[in-house]
């Protein structure tokens, strides 16, 4: 039995404090060390990370090795979590946990595994952190094993019914660790500022392929048992585990891409710029340390666009547009490989150093491959995205929002996962490069990819290398890292991007908004084989890639008016053209003008689709019509069982203020 309301938390300035009640608490051990009450003010101090409860400073996971049964009919994972810890001489080790089900925890004396007593404190204040795992261990104690289960509110975990699956015949499992999610599939010291490395032996129903963020299968096993390392020490974040049936097509001996069968030649055809991408990096930054680089794609209710697992980035289908169009996508997650694994954010307030760092890098490779102008257009739409984003959260309750450097304590650290981190720390090294010049910004940039790679830092760490390498040495040139690091708003110094291809897009979306008929028919005379043909030209979607055509419709006036929406429609199939990017575009803006044709489309989408950020700027749009509200509910209803916890809360969040609002409207009435 545990006695789980003996333990209290609060929330006192900056950090949680825990209070341990010990009488009795851990009575019924045999051989007890006792344990101080100075223990308590001694993990008030340990909090290094305000999102985990874990005592690291004291005890620290060096090593996990899991044991995994992954059960499909009842939805449930049966694991054993054993953690290999360096122990600095303490009694008490804490772990995070969350909608876990925790049935026993033994810890290891002469090779022999003991039961010992734990305690589960009380879930916190908003369940952002779920709860401390407090297990009582002796003061030389390095390994300890915890027996669990997970449980419907594992909100890593998303089982996909078959119907969910591209087959439509098997069903299909996988986990989203970042950024506090690993707690809930496996009991850990949740915080990125820990590294270790792991083994997992996974058990999965046969005929069923498991995949990981570690050395992985080709083929699928027989008797449905799949063994894992990663030698290489990671943030717990990074824990990943897919299940499904799943086949692989190889691109090189280094790398390649695991789909469903259904999926995998229209991945293999869309990503096969792969091996080209990999080149591109390492020539950048120095060698890939992770060994091989496979890519999973997943199925639709991926809630984000990639997810950089180490050795195996997962990858939301989304992507697969039939014209390599989206592939950015993969550079960034490649790019993660340096910036985020192998030097890694300390606490979430430092998550731009993981994002910022790999927005740079992905444009890097986007120009290496594609040319200047690729890597140009991406940088402009996202700066566009960036400005939309400070006038947000200038207007929200936390302005400070705006500085790289964050502080979300008492906050989800989701809430940190803004255009800022991204966009803003993009151009602050597109500022440093374009002031330093490329040469000594990659030679500065490959050499703090040396000294921290495997490291978890802070931005304090990285700036102090910066001063001390690249701004010091160069006296002459003015520099002031702080105010992009601490100050609110973009710099005045903030490096400028102009492209003629989207000012073109532009200047196309205006002449439509000023009546002139972009759709008119051209006749062109052309030669071939010397003889003159008279062709007829009228513009089409195929005309421009992807990211030309988001700034046009971003360009229109957002007034246009159903029937100007309809004229666009019937020329460029923005609708029905399966580009999820334009489509979640010109959605939004179709909601706006009151383009009912188009609600079937979107509803359609609504019920496939699961990344976040196309369903919040939808759902956002039509939440604001009163008189669609019966079908955003419905849609939403019918769709959230299929949702990843991250996206259906997210939107559940949103739908909820209409649903209370409703009930006090029929209450008014009554
Ligand atoms: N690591 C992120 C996804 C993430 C961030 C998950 C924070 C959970 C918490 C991933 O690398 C990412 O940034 N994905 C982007 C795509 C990218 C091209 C900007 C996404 O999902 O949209
Ligand atoms: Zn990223």
């Amino acid at each position: 039995m545990v006695p789980r309301s003996v333990l209290g938390y609060c929330i006192m300035g900056n950090k949680v404090l825990l209070f341990l009640f010990f009488l009795g608490l851990f009575s019924s051990c045999e051989t007890p060390p006792k344990v101080s009450a100075s223990a308590t003010e001694e993990i008030a101090k340990q909090v290094l990370d305000d999102h985990s409860y874990s005592n690291i400073s004291r005890v620290r996971t060096t090593h996990l090795d899991l044991e995994l049964d992954v059960d499909f009919v009842n939805r449930k994972i049966y694991g054993v979590a054993r953690h290999s810890l360096k122990n600095l001489g303490t009694d008490t080790v804490i772990f995070d946990i969350k909608g876990l089900d925790i049935k026993k925890i033994t810890y290891e004396r002469k090779g022999k595994e003991y039961e010992t007593d734990f305690v589960i404190g009380n879930m916190d204040k908003d369940s952002i952190l779920g709860q401390p795992l407090i297990v009582r261990i002796e003061k030389n104690t390095d390994r300890v094993s915890i027996y669990y289960e997970t449980t419907s509110e594992s909100e890593a975990l998303d089982w996909l019914a078959p119907q969910q699956t591209s087959s439509g015949k098997s069903p299909f499992l996988y986990t989203q660790g970042q950024a506090i999610l690993g707690r809930t599939w496996i009991p850990l010291q949740d915080s990125p500022s820990n590294r270790l490395t792991y083994s997992a032996k996974v058990k999965v129903p046969s005929g069923m392929m498991a995949l990981m963020s570690a050395e992985n299968p080709k083929k699928i096993s027989e008797d449905g048992t799949y063994n894992f390392t990663m030698s290489q020490p990671i943030p717990s974040y990074l824990i990943a585990l897919a299940v499904g049936k799943i086949a692989y097509h190889p691109y090189s001996k280094k790398c390649g891409v695991y789909a469903e069968t259904e999926l995998l030649n229209k991945a293999a055809y869309e990503l096969v710029d792969l091996p080209r991408m990999i080149h591109a990096a390492e020539k950048i930054y120095g060698a890939y340390r992770w060994g091989r680089y496979d890519v999973l794609l997943l199925p639709y209710s991926f809630p984000f666009g990639g997810m950089e697992n180490p050795k195996l980035t997962f990858l939301n289908p989304t992507i697969i547009t039939g014209d390599r169009s989206l592939v950015s996508v993969l550079a960034h997650e490649l790019a993660h490989s340096w910036s985020g694994n192998l030097v890694t954010n300390r606490t979430w307030d430092d998550f731009w150093l993981n994002e910022g760092f790999t927005v740079y890098f992905e444009h890097r490779i986007m120009e290496e491959l594609y040319g200047k102008d690729m890597s140009e257009i991406l940088a402009t739409i996202e700066f566009q995205e960036l400005q939309d984003e400070m006038t947000r959260i200038n207007h929200s309750e936390h302005p400070q929002d705006t500085r790289l450097k964050l502080d979300l304590t008492g906050r989800n650290p989701d809430d940190g996962m803004t255009q800022i981190a991204y966009v803003k720390g993009a151009f602050f090294l597109k500022t440093l490069e374009a002031t330093y010049g490329r040469r000594k910004f990659d030679a500065f940039l490959n050499s703090y990819f040396k000294k921290f790679a495997f490291k978890s830092i802070r931005t304090e760490d990285f700036l102090a290398y910066l001063n001390e390498k690249l701004i010091l040495p160069n006296k002459k040139i003015e520099f002031n890292p702080d105010e992009w690091i601490f100050e609110k708003g973009l710099p005045k110094n903030c490096f400028k991007i102009e492209n003629n291809r989207l000012q073109k897009m532009i200047d196309l979306a205006n002449q439509f908004a000023s009546g002139v008929d972009i759709f008119k028919k051209k006749r062109r005379v052309i030669k071939i084989k010397r003889r003159r043909k008279v062709i007829v030209e009228q513009l089409e979607r195929n005309d421009h890639i992807t990211q030309e055509w988001q700034t046009f419709i971003r360009a229109l006036p957002q007034n246009l008016g159903e029937r100007a929406m309809q004229r666009i429609d019937s020329q460029l199939q923005f609708s029905t053209c399966g580009n999820s990017e334009l489509m979640a575009e010109w959605f939004v803006l179709g909601i706006k003008n009151n383009y009912k044709a188009q609600l079937p489309e979107i509803e359609h989408f609504l019920k496939k689709v699961g990344r976040r950020k196309f369903l919040v700027p939808i759902y956002r749009e039509l939440l604001k019509k009163s008189d669609l509200n019966e079908f955003t509910i419905s849609v939403f209803d019918a769709s959230s069982p299929n949702l990843h916890a991250v996206s259906r809360k997210t939107i559940e969040k949103m739908v909820s203020k209409i649903r209370s609002s409703e009930i006090q409207a029929t209450k008014t009435d009554q």
